[in-house]
């Protein structure tokens, strides 16, 4: 099994880097997206009509033109960011239809990068690239905790930090609370008016995960209810739109 698996990622690595002549030659393969790869010229004939209001002009009609100015992210530094969370929430699904290799380049398990620029933000193979796009998905529309902040100008870096992030991975709470901190204040937010020691953020669990709670990209939900159904508490994220 495994060694059928590196077969074919070794398959897909030759494929991608015969065909990387022809891409960047522009040449229209079987792989290309609406337009030739790194370009916008095929959807957007200039940038004025879509860029926000007051922003520098822009010449140029593929993707370099922008990463001049808007340099990656590459070591998840920005507070927020956005640029990524704009540019992708217009073109990936369900809003967009453009592949993720429009703009990106990818070697299976080796690179995945932006097309014209050097640098990778990780090493995603053909299972995490599949896992990636469920969440880009997700965080772009779902009304769970991870759209609430692509609404909020925040993508995934800002959550997860430097590399892509894979399988089983989590946000340690002092993650989420570098901006939603420090926990006393946060719980003052939250004391009801009626009955203040029905505070998520202050109980008798004490110190627990905010994941108990807030779930990434799937239905968040109240613990405390599992065992006390009479509070009716509500939380943000609960709900698909
Ligand atoms: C397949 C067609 C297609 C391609 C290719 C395409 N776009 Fe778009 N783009 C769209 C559509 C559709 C929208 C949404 C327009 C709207 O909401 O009014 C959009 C929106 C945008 C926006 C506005 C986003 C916002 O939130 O305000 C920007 C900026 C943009 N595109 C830049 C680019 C750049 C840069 C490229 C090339 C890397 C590109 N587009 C390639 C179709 C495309
Ligand atoms: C001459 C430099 C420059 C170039 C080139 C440039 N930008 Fe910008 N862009 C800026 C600045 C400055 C801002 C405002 C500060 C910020 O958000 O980084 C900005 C902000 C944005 C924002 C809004 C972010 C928000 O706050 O909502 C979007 C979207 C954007 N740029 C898209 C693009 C796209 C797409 C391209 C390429 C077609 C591009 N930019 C090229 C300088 C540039
Ligand atoms: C229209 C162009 C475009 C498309 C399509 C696109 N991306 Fe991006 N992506 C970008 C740009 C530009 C950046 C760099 C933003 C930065 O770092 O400031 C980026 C950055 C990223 C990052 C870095 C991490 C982060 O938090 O922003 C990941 C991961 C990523 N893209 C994944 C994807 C996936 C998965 C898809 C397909 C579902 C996709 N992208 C489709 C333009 C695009
Ligand atoms: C608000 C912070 C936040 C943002 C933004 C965010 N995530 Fe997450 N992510 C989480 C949390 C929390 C978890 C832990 C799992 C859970 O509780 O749902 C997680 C888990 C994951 C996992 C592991 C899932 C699994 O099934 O094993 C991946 C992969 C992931 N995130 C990718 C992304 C990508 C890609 C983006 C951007 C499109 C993103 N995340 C944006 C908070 C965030
Ligand atoms: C980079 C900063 C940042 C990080 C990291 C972050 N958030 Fe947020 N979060 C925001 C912003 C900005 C908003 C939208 C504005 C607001 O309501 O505060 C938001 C909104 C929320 C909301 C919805 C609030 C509402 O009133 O709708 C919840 C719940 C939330 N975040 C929980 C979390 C959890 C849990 C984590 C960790 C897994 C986390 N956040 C990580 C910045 C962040
Ligand atoms: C026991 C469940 C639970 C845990 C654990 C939990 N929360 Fe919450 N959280 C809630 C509920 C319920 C709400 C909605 C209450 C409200 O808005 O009054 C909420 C609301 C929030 C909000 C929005 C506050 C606002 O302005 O309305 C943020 C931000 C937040 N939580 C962050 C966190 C962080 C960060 C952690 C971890 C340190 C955490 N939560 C742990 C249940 C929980
Ligand atoms: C695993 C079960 C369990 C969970 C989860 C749980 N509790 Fe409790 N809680 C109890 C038990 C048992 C008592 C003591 C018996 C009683 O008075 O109901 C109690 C008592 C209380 C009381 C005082 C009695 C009352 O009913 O007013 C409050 C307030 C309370 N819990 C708040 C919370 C909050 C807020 C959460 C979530 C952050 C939470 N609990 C989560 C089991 C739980």
């Amino acid at each position: 099994m495994f060694v059928m698996k590196r077969v074919v990622v070794i398959a897909i690595a030759a494929a991608v880097l015969f065909c990387l002549p022809l891409l960047t030659a522009g040449g229209g393969t079987a792989l290309a997206a609406p337009s030739p790869k790194g370009s916008c010229k095929g959807c957007h004939a200039d940038f004025a009509s879509v860029l926000p209001k007051g922003h520098p002009a822009v010449k140029g009609t593929g993707l370099a033109a922008c990463s001049s100015c808007h340099a990656p992210d590459l070591a998840a530094k920005k507070p927020e960011n956005a640029y990524s969370v704009r540019m992708h929430r217009a073109h990936i699904p369900p809003k967009g239809k453009l592949e993720c290799t429009a703009c990106h380049s990818w070697v299976p398990g080796k690179s995945f990068g932006l097309i014209g620029r050097k640098g990778s933000f990780g090493k995603p193979d053909k299972e995490q690239m599949e896992l990636l796009k469920e969440i880009f998905a997700s965080w772009a529309s779902s009304g769970y905790t991870d759209s609430l902040h692509a609404e909020a100008g925040i993508a995934c870096s800002q959550c997860h930090g430097k590399g892509l992030p894979t399988f089983d991975d989590t946000v340690e709470n002092a993650g989420c609370l570098k901006c939603h901190g420090p926990m006393e204040e946060l719980a003052k937010k939250t004391e009801p008016k009626e009955f203040k020691d029905r505070n998520p953020h202050k109980s008798h669990l004490g110190d627990i995960a905010c994941t108990v709670c807030h779930k990434g990209h799937m239905e968040s939900k109240v613990y405390c209810l599992d065992c006390h159904k009479q509070f009716g508490m509500k939380i943000q994220g609960a709900a698909k739109k």
